[in-house]
């Protein structure tokens, strides 16, 4: 059994992705796993998103909110909605959250509850192989529909060690979806969905990021 099984908990209400509710051990294991590279991940992270003062970010599948906080430092006067379908996960990103542009609530990726065209940036780290794989191109939709015109898409993925013993490792630690995530469909996903200005980049050790535009912004 893999540690994956003593983080994850059983699909929440209204999912069937795999929720973290053990937010304390989520960040133990996520400082161990990125070799205290976390940090500087995720503020690339939170610059590539290309979210700027004033802006209205939603970061899905948010955890414990690492990716959140890291993005209401470059909204300033903006806010950055965390979601998740744990109610657990989103008490412990409560309890460590001192910006007070950071909100949390809880939703799913597939059914997001919030209306067309409402934030300037959506963002997610780490959240979509969570999810079955006939979910994702739906979260992706979703994701898009909640843009605005011309609003900016940021997907930070696990990619697995290209050698097979790290990926096997991989597997035997955190589960059979990090090990075989299909990390060089997710472009091609993300221009299906309908998004334009596709761009891929690798961060170190583990993250694949895409980013991407909602077409149709009145010039
Ligand atoms: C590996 S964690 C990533 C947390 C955070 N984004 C980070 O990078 O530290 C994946 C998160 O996705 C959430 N999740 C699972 N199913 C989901 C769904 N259907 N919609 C949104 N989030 C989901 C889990 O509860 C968990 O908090």
């Amino acid at each position: 059994m893999g540690l994956g099984h003593l983080l994850h908990h059983n699909p929440a209400p209204g999912t069937a992705g795999l929720t973290i509710d053990h937010g304390g051990s989520y960040d133990v294991f996520g400082a161990v796993f990125f070799g205290g590279r976390r940090d500087r991940v995720y503020r690339r992270l939170a610059v590539l998103s290309g979210a700027g003062p004033g802006d209205l970010v939603l970061d899905i599948g948010c955890g414990t909110g690492y990716l959140t906080r890291r993005l209401a430092a470059v909204v300033g006067s903006g806010t950055v909605v965390g979601l998740d379908p744990s109610a657990a996960v989103l008490d412990h990103a409560r309890r460590i959250t001192k910006e007070p542009n950071c909100t949390y609530t809880v939703g799913v990726a597939e059914s997001l509850s919030a209306q067309d065209n409402s934030f300037d940036v959506v963002a997610n780290c780490l959240m979509l192989h969570h999810l079955p794989e006939d979910l994702r191109a739906t979260a992706l939709a979703e994701m898009r529909r909640v843009l605005r015109p011309g609003g900016r898409l940021l997907i930070g993925e696990f990619r697995p060690p290209a050698n097979p013993v790290g990926r096997h490792l991989v597997g035997a630690l955190t589960g059979p979806a990090m090990e075989h995530n299909p990390i060089d469909l997710l472009a091609p996903m993300v221009v299906d969905a309908g998004f334009e200005q596709v761009d891929s980049a690798d961060l170190h050790p583990w993250i694949r990021v895409v980013t991407a535009v909602k077409p149709g912004a009145v010039e």
